[in-house]
């Protein structure tokens, strides 16, 4: 006997106006029905089937290695068309939780409480209903003189006196596996939409003499569907709200939480401050102690604990302990720096390992390149990685000096301890403990400027 989720994700998500299936825009840096499939499996449900119509190419690819079931609904023929696709993968004796791809803001605690009530009741069904200051679209819950459901009716088919009723079908319902799919076969799609509606098999249930129960939750904002952009914007709200909420209890601190934007699977560490206009993406885990912003966005990176960043931006790189980045920094993919590293102001570095201790103050693009301890790179060095057609490596070993304003055209390597003049262009190998100066001499020619005007004034 196994709890399983059934997703109804198949509808097109025709008021999205978009190319993409409803259920794939992205809340809080992910696809809706994940947050669904992670609700699910929080509340303990071991399995995940997906009813797919609408995209489904693009839900299969992009969802396949989420440990997620497929069935395909060919035909958007209504709610309970959708569950019957499920049932060859589901045995009589399981239990069948049915969610909407579209109702990103339920929490696993939700899920849980309404399988509660389900088991200790013993029913064989248990829908999920709240109260709705507004309920207009929703289906609405028609209980008889004894306070039990009766049946649900959809805004559609609903006379006056049903739109009054202001609780609603959350969409979310608790079904014995075998009950459910035999009440499916008796419904039909007599109804505004001509759909066959899942809601349809309660009073089917009920007139079979089976036991349905009504679970009424306090907190409507969890069982917002999303139809349209607008409720896109708001559910993103909510989760990014909660996720801030979930990092300062476990003790990050955000001065600003309302302009702090962070992905659902991002780690912080705690007495980690983050200053405002900061967005942290993706699979990106931050330490402990570290200080983050303002206006920094950090994508699919791990950073350690004692980082400073400021007005920087990172991509899929590796920052070490105690270093410190910004403000104004770019750092790219491949990009790791160990311990105690600084990248200063209008530095980009790209696919470039950097060892403990070494500083790139200033001005300077670092690409392709391993870099040993303690060196330090000077304002305004380029690595001239590039020909036009393939890129190549610089190497510079520990404790170098690198001149300001040096080019290094790689492949090259400059040696242990070795120093380049401001100003060269290195184009060969700098041996350990050696100066590299790569200009011309100077030259002063005395009286110029007297020269110079008098020409002027001949002129
Ligand atoms: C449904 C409920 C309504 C409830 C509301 C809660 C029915 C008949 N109505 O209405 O009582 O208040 O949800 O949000 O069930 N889907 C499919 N295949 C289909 C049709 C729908 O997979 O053939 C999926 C959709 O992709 C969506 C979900 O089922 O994820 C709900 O469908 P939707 O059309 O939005 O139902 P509502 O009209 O909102
Ligand atoms: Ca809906």
């Amino acid at each position: 006997m196994a709890e399983i989720a059934v997703i109804l994700a198949a509808g097109k998500g025709v008021r999205m106006k978009s190319n993409l299936p409803k259920v794939m825009h992205k809340v809080a840096g992910q696809p809706m029905v994940l947050h669904v499939v992670t609700a699910a499996r929080r509340a303990g449900l071991n399995r995940a089937v997906l009813v797919v119509g609408h995209g489904r190419e693009q839900l299969e690819n992009e969802l396949a290695d989420r440990g997620l079931e497929f069935v395909v609904q060919d035909e958007q023929l209504g709610t309970g068309h959708a569950l019957m696709q499920a049932e060859r993968l589901i045995a009589p004796s399981d239990t069948v939780m049915v969610l909407c791809g579209d109702t990103p803001l339920l929490r696993a605690e939700t899920l849980q409480a309404l399988l509660e009530h389900h088991r200790g009741q013993g029913a064989t069904a248990t829908v999920l209903s709240t109260r709705l200051s507004d309920p207009t679209g929703y289906g609405r819950i028609v209980r008889d003189r004894e306070g039990r459901l009766e049946r649900i009716v959809e805004e559609k088919d609903a006379p006056p006196e049903i739109k009054a009723i202001d609780e609603i079908n959350s969409g979310l319902y608790c079904f014995q596996g075998q009950a459910v799919f035999e009440a499916l076969k008796e419904i039909k799609p007599d109804n505004a939409q001509g759909e066959y509606y899942l809601t349809d098999v309660l009073p089917v249930m009920i007139k079979n003499g089976l036991q349905v129960e009504v679970f009424l939750h306090s907190d409507a904002e969890e069982v917002h569907g999303i139809n349209d952009r607008i409720q896109l914007a708001y559910a993103e709200k909510v989760l990014r709200r909660r996720k801030n909420q979930e990092l300062m209890r476990n003790g990050v601190s955000m001065m600003d939480p309302d302009s702090t934007f962070i992905d659902m699977q991002v780690e912080v560490g705690p007495d980690t401050l983050i200053y405002p206009f900061t967005f942290i993406e993706g699979n990106t885990r931050i330490g402990s102690n570290c200080v983050i912003g303002p206006g920094t966005h950090i994508i699919d990176s791990v950073i350690g604990d004692g980082v400073r960043i400021e007005r920087s931006k990172l991509l899929e790189c590796e920052i070490g302990e105690g270093c410190n980045i910004g403000p104004f920094g770019y750092i790219r993919p491949g990009t790791v720096l160990k311990r105690g590293v600084k990248v200063g102001d209008f530095v980009e570095i790209k696919k470039s390992v950097i060892d403990e201790g070494s500083k790139v103050p200033h001005l300077a693009y670092v690409g392709d390149a391993q870099v040993g301890k303690r060196v330090n790179i000077g304002a305004g060095t380029i690595t001239c990685n590039y020909d036009g057609k393939n890129k190549y490596v610089t190497v510079i070993e520990d404790d170098a000096f690198i001149g300001s304003n040096t080019n290094l055209v790689a492949p090259v390597k400059i040696g242990r301890g070795a120093t380049t003049g401001a100003g060269s262009t290195i184009t060969k190998e700098v041996p350990a403990e050696t100066l590299a100066v790569e200009r011309a001499r100077q030259k002063n020619i005395g009286g110029w400027a007297k020269r110079k005007n008098q020409a002027h004034d001949e002129g």
